[in-house]
């Protein structure tokens, strides 16, 4: 390869995507979409706005709390899909979707998905794997844990664990 052929590809922005549910946002979360932001020039959380699933908070509580605890990360904005993730993609100038396994059940379901979205517009996915630190942690968990007054301090942000407590009305 030629150092020009280097220098354009060291020219393209860098632009990817982490989608997601976020209901809500955890640190396992966030520990991805730091560790995206370093190696990428620009990241776009999305979250997803089908309607498919009963969530907790709506969708633009979900943008809200992102918002708020990605306000450090300079190259990251926050946004909504709807539709096939993959259309989002490619109308934003997307080349890949950064998605975090935690663990080999994941795999599955992720590369599955992978690769119906490659087939279907050959947006490719990056996978990171979890930090072990994070790699039980899901935000049904976090939200059933809180419901029922157990302690979720160190598994979310604080905003997200005041909005919680508030939403599931616990002390
Ligand atoms: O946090 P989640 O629930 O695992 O997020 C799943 C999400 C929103 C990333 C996924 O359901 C998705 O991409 N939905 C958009 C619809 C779509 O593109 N479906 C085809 C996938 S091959």
């Amino acid at each position: 390869m030629g150092s020009a052929e280097v220098m354009e590809g060291r020219d393209r922005v860098r632009r990817v995507a982490c989608p997601g549910s976020f209901d809500p946002v955890t640190n396992g979360h966030l520990d991805i979409i730091g560790r995206a932001a370093r190696l990428h020039d620009e990241v776009i959380v999305v979250v997803g706005a089908n309607q498919a699933k009963d969530n907790l908070f709506s969708v633009d509580e979900r943008v809200e709390m992102l918002r708020e605890v990605t306000t450090d990360l300079k190259n990251v904005e926050v946004g909504t899909f709807r539709g096939l993730l993959v259309d989002f993609c490619r109308a934003n100038d997307i080349s890949a979707i950064v998605k975090g396994l935690r663990a080999v059940s994941d795999f599955e379901y992720e590369l599955e998905m992978a690769q119906m979205n490659y087939r279907l517009a050959e947006v490719e996915t990056l996978f990171m794997t979890a930090n072990p630190v994070y790699s039980f942690l899901r935000s049904s968990l976090v939200k059933e844990i809180c419901r029922y007054g157990g302690d979720v301090s160190s598994l979310v942000p604080e905003l997200v664990l005041d909005r919680l407590r508030t939403r599931l009305a616990v002390g």
